[in-house]
């Protein structure tokens, strides 16, 4: 191996689904460690950079790095949002790529794909959430959406409340409901799958973990739909009524001084004086250090609302890449073989 060469490991979407990486149980593991050492100020966190390339459809790629300092991990995760990618080209919404670099040289060690890290941690928080939030015996479940993170956000509550048997879907389209079903059943033989035709309340009535997952911007989940002792974990941005922040019993965030300057349900009732930080019961981490309690019987309807924080998209990433070295997936590339002026460089230079 030569002194100054650079070599990481590259690891595509499929090597880290054959490495083992899909593992929703090892992301909350790496999810609760990220928030622990966030608050012992373990974790270095810069703003996000966004780039907005349409202000109507929200297109955009954003760049968020975060650093492990117990782990001397530094990432960042590339991310594109591009809303219409479903309608208009049958493909995701969201990728992703993530690089993570050692801080001892500060080299690259890993170019990885992003979006399953991505989409893992968004139900990986959804799922840590309901486990402390979500009733105990939760056997029904309803989403209203059936994209790329509802498909996520089951396997994670599937993950935390197995005891789950009902799953009811409502999207815009009915083809989407049973891709929903058609790609989920399989992996989940005692659940009962239903999908409801579009009608968004049908999803809704009578489940104990409620879930939106939507690209919508409209109030589309009603306060009058929600049973008693529900747990609901939002997902997109503006999804429900503000009928259904006022009638929590209690509001819990990722992390409400991130929340509150974005344009969820939550945020919009706070700028629009509906709500106030009292109203706040606290972040998942106060509830999961015993800090504040969770939920404390079984009629409190609880709303979790996550707007995602770059440091646990790190904290999984390299919990995915030990993983994949671990099993000895990817294909290692070189940066570099050694330094630029180390190389035979004659004939080979323009200047
Ligand atoms: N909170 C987070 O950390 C986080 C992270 C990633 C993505 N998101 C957000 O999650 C949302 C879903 O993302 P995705 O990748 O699953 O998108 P997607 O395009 O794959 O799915 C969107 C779903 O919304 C449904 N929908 C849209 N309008 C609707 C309406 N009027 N009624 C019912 N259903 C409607 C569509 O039918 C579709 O099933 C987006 O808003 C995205 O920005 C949040």
């Amino acid at each position: 191996m030569g002194k100054t060469e650079i070599k990481y490991l590259t690891l595509s979407q499929e090597d880290l689904i054959e490495a083992g990486a899909f593992d929703l149980q090892m992301a909350m593991k790496a999810l609760k460690e990220g928030l622990v050492k966030f608050k012992d100020n373990r974790i270095l966190f810069p703003d996000k950079i966004v780039q907005i390339f349409n202000d109507e459809t929200q297109e955009r790629i954003n760049c968020l790095p975060a650093t492990l300092l117990d782990e001397k991990i530094c990432g960042v995760k590339w991310v594109s949002v591009f809303p219409p990618n479903p309608r208009r080209f049958g493909v995701q919404n969201l990728s992703a790529i993530i690089v993570l670099s050692e801080i001892e040289k500060g080299f690259p060690v890993c170019v990885m794909d992003g979006t399953l890290c991505s989409n893992m941690r968004v139900a990986a928080m959804g799922a840590t959430a309901a486990d402390v939030l979500a009733k105990k015996d939760a056997e029904s479940i309803g989403f209203i959406g059936a994209g790329e993170q509802a498909k996520m956000h089951l396997l994670g509550m599937k993950a935390v409340r197995p005891g789950l048997k009902v799953c009811k879907v409502a999207a815009v389209s009915v083809a989407e409901e049973e891709a929903f079903i058609r790609d989920l059943s399989p992996l989940m033989p005692d659940v009962e799958f239903v999908a409801c035709n579009t009608v968004l309340k049908d999803a809704i009535v009578d489940s104990d973990i409620i879930v939106t997952a939507t690209s919508a911007q409209a109030p589309l989940l009603k306060a009058e739909w929600i049973k008693k002792g529900a747990f609901y974990s939002h997902i997109g941005g503006w999804e429900d009524e503000y009928e259904v922040v006022k009638m929590a019993d209690k509001i819990v965030c990722d992390d409400w001084e991130t929340v509150k300057h974005r344009t969820q349900t939550v945020s919009r009732c706070y700028k629009d004086g509906v709500i106030t930080d009292a109203d706040i019961h606290g972040n998942l981490i106060d509830v999961l250090s015993g800090t504040k309690p969770g939920r404390e019987n079984d009629e409190e309807f609880i709303y979790f609302d996550a707007v995602g924080l770059a440091y646990v998209d790190v904290s999984i990433a390299n919990a995915m890449y030990e993983c994949a070295k671990a099993a000895g997936v990817g294909t290692w590339s070189y940066m570099q073989e050694n330094m630029i002026f180390e190389k035979d460089l004659t004939g080979k230079v323009k200047f």
